[in-house]
């Protein structure tokens, strides 16, 4: 069942071990400036994203929808989005193109002023699986649901193949990407693994509005899906997601790959306003959270609230002390790249 997988996910999200190893933006140091010849109260985190105007740079990733407990996660977060004035992205709508009856856990977010929002679908679904493929019909009805300004297609099919129930076909799937992006705006979307150097050519070049990158470095399916494999009693897919716990491309190099082609959204392993300068700093219009927002989503807006003020803080703490008083400044701050990154961006340096 959808709607028990759905919960599944989020309280294995909350309760367990489910990081890649490695947090790649630890890798990337910003350098200090000691005279940072900036007004700490008149930095400026606004920023716009395709013509929407956001007051920080922080997008909402996209969780979940489907279930009671979804719907109260959504409902307080889309009460942060407005509270911050900052995007929000749903978890995967298919739940609501096939039960009438739970599309009200995804459109409860119409009840905030967000200043704008993100539809969800799956990249395996826009194939035949075993299932039909998602329709038009039934994408215009997704949109229209919670008034979207994109649509994000998401890949995940390194879920899709240790989850117990995962779709197993991805052939074909750009060339509906790109049909997709040619009557809506569209975000592809990576969901902890990240997109490689040829995935980003064939997405740039299908039309995508932007890609999010969800790279490897905080949350990664293979570990939420090894446990529910294990307690499903699927030792195989269960050996399989403990063996490709750590298998993706960083977040930070997906964005360098990308290197200003698109808009690019900075996410996958984003644990505070640090990480997020980080990723600013390495070419992201807006850095993306998921699992970080989702703590104490479920209990209470002050928790949200005060998560989020604390990127804030500490976004701005990072701005001052690189002396850049606006989100442009610190795209072009001084960074030096360590570590495993630097290895992967070494490798990435002598093929462009
Ligand atoms: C409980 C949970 C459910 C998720 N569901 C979706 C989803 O339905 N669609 C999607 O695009 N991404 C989904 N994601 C992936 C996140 O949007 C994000 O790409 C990933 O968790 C990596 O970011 P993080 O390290 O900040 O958690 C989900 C993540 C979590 C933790």
């Amino acid at each position: 069942m959808i709607e028990n997988r759905k919960e599944e996910h989020i309280r294995i999200a909350e309760g367990k071990e489910v990081n890649a190893s490695h947090n790649y933006w630890d890798d990337i140091t910003l350098i200090h400036r000691a005279i940072p010849e900036v007004d700490y109260d008149k930095i400026d985190t606004k920023v716009n994203f395709h013509g929407n105007g956001i007051d920080y740079p922080i997008l909402i990733s996209s969780m979940t929808g489907g279930t009671d407990l979804a719907k109260k996660i959504n409902e307080n977060l889309a009460w942060a989005a407005e509270r911050f004035h900052i995007p929000m992205g749903l978890g995967s709508m298919r739940a609501a193109a096939e039960k009438n009856e739970l599309a009200d856990t995804y459109s409860v977010i119409n009840g905030y002023k967000i200043p704008f929002k993100l539809a969800n679908i799956g990249a395996p679904q826009l194939i035949k699986q075993e299932k039909d493929a998602l329709t038009r019909e039934k994408i215009d009805y997704l949109m229209d649901l919670i008034d979207a300004k994109f649509l994000i297609v998401h890949f995940n099919f390194l879920q899709e193949m240790i989850q117990p129930e995962g779709d197993r076909n991805a052939k074909g799937v750009i060339e509906k990407v790109r049909e997709l992006a040619a009557s809506y705006p569209v975000i592809a979307k990576e969901t902890g693994t990240g997109f490689s150097e040829r995935d980003i050519d064939m997405l740039v070049d299908s039309g995508v509005k932007a890609i999010d990158v969800g790279g490897l470095g905080g949350t990664t399916f293979a570990a939420i899906e090894y446990y529910r494999a294990e307690k499903q009693g699927e030792s195989e897919k269960a050996a399989a997601g403990k063996t490709f716990w750590n298998w993706g491309i960083p977040s930070p190099i997906s964005l360098k790959i990308i290197n200003g082609r698109v808009p690019a959204i900075g996410s996958g392993g984003l644990r505070n306003g640090l990480d997020l300068a980080r990723s600013l700093a390495m070419g992201a219009s807006i850095g993306g959270f998921a699992r970080t927002l989702l703590k104490g989503a479920d209990e209470s807006r002050e928790t949200i609230e005060k998560n989020i003020n604390s990127i804030i803080r500490e976004l701005k703490i990072a701005m001052f002390l690189t002396g850049s008083a606006d989100v442009e400044s610190l795209k072009r701050a001084d960074k030096f790249i360590h570590g495993e990154l630097k290895e992967w961006s070494d490798y990435y340096d002598r093929r462009f």
